[in-house]
């Protein structure tokens, strides 16, 4: 059966994530791979999940089971409110809405907000599940490149303008701005107030999208858009996910009042509530203060992986090819030579049980082929020593046979 002929038109957006075709890949036991964006099993605290669990179940275990609020549970929306209060976006729990996991965010998001071709800016390159939030709903993606310091807001200006002069105001900015999927970068202070005066001046929102904010290993936290925002014009995302369990999938959305009414009722129809026991859990370990101590001990681990990928990194990648240095989150962004293929060379590490993402999937249009992103979260020490050896051989390998060519001795 041909079931094209019964599609709506948005459902041609819908493609599957060359991405997510990498998990199946990152799965098998003997690949070296820094391709997946998960965080580490190996900390998931899975004897004290057991033991909390089983005490849950044993004095709330009804509630725990049974379907909840569209908006989620008020301890924890309370307890959340309460720790953004804590972080400087003071906040009460009216103004928080628990999500399975901040995607589902996005995807409300833009389900409320999206009419076909409605603007949307976005990070270039850009975090893969935001990009394809917009993109289902038929939002047109408007790229601004990063630098050091993150979205080049002097790019998003004149871009603003070149709109405008279309009659054109995009609905919302997506950003990432702590330790960016999937580039590592932050965004400065000074960008961040930057691209917040820009939303106020030509009236469009910002979707703040912090899940790796809390995993720094070094240097003072950046105050987040949000607390720099008296009109309530930024929409923040967070989520357990990196600091806790990303399988229980609660996350949260916090926005004015008015606009969790309308998110609720959207949410209402995708899911009727959040999961419950899920909500229950996060509650439980977060009230406790056993997550803020396991996010101190995922970060000396984490540190300890970007350390090592990054001296392996310098020890072995030959001259010219160049990489972020992520001061917290999962991930460092490599730019090969110009003329090597991130997705040829993938081919060929692959071959060799080595895999990463090439980078061109993060961007809205056709660039990025000679980057791609290394995730060093979930991989062991040791592949990322021998990962990044074979790397570096292979990428010798194609930059020789470069210089060859151009000496014309092929
Ligand atoms: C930037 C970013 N936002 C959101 C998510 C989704 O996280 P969650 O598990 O909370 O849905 C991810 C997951 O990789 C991410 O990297």
């Amino acid at each position: 059966m041909q079931f094209e002929r019964f599609y709506a038109d948005r459902a041609a957006c819908m493609k599957t994530s060359e991405i997510r075709e990498f998990f199946k890949l990152a799965e098998q036991p003997d690949v070296m791979s820094f391709a997946g964006g998960f965080p580490s099993a190996d900390y998931f605290p899975v004897p004290k999940i057991t033991e909390v669990l089983q005490e849950l179940l044993a004095q709330e275990g009804k509630t725990a089971l049974q379907y909840g609020a569209t908006e989620g549970s008020w301890d924890l929306r309370e307890y959340l409110a309460q720790k953004m209060t804590r972080e400087g976006m003071p906040c009460t729990a009216e103004n928080i809405l628990i999500t399975n996991g901040s995607q589902q965010g996005m995807d409300l998001i833009s389900k409320v907000f999206l009419n076909p071709g409605d603007v949307v800016i976005v990070e270039e390159p850009g975090y893969v599940g935001g990009l394809g939030a917009i993109f289902n709903y038929e939002g047109r993606r408007v790229p601004i490149p990063l630098d050091q310091e993150g979205l080049r807001a002097d790019i998003l200006s004149s871009e603003l303008r070149r709109l405008q002069r279309e009659g054109r105001t995009p609905k919302y900015a997506y950003v990432v701005p702590n330790f960016q999927n999937p580039s590592g970068i932050t965004m400065s202070l000074n960008r961040r107030r930057e691209i917040l005066q820009l939303a106020q001046e030509y009236d469009f929102l910002i979707l703040e999208d912090n899940p790796y904010g809390d995993i720094r290993f070094e240097g003072e936290p950046i105050p987040s858009i949000k607390t720099m925002d008296p009109e309530g014009r930024v929409i923040y995302l967070g989520s357990f996910s990196k600091v806790f369990l990303p399988g229980i999938r609660v996350g949260w959305i916090m926005a004015e009042k008015a606009l969790i009414d309308k998110i609720a009722c959207a949410k209402g129809s995708t899911d009727l509530c959040s999961n419950s026991l899920g909500q229950r859990l996060a509650y439980r370990f977060a009230v406790s203060g056993y997550i803020d101590a396991h996010i101190k001990s995922l970060i000396s681990e984490y540190k300890a992986k970007r350390d090592l990928m990054l001296s392996c990194m310098e020890k072995y990648f030959p001259e010219g090819v160049t990489w972020t240095y992520p001061q917290g989150g999962f991930f460092i962004w490599v730019t090969f030579p110009a003329g090597i293929s991130a997705r040829r060379l993938l081919l060929k590490a692959i071959e060799r049980k080595v895999a990463y993402v090439d980078g061109a999937g993060f961007y809205v249009n056709d660039n990025g082929k000679n980057t791609a992103r290394f995730a060093y979260s979930e991989a062991e020490p040791q592949k990322i020593k021998d990962g990044i050896a074979i790397l570096g051989e292979l990428l010798h390998e194609e930059l020789d046979k470069q210089k060859r060519h151009a000496s014309g001795s092929f």
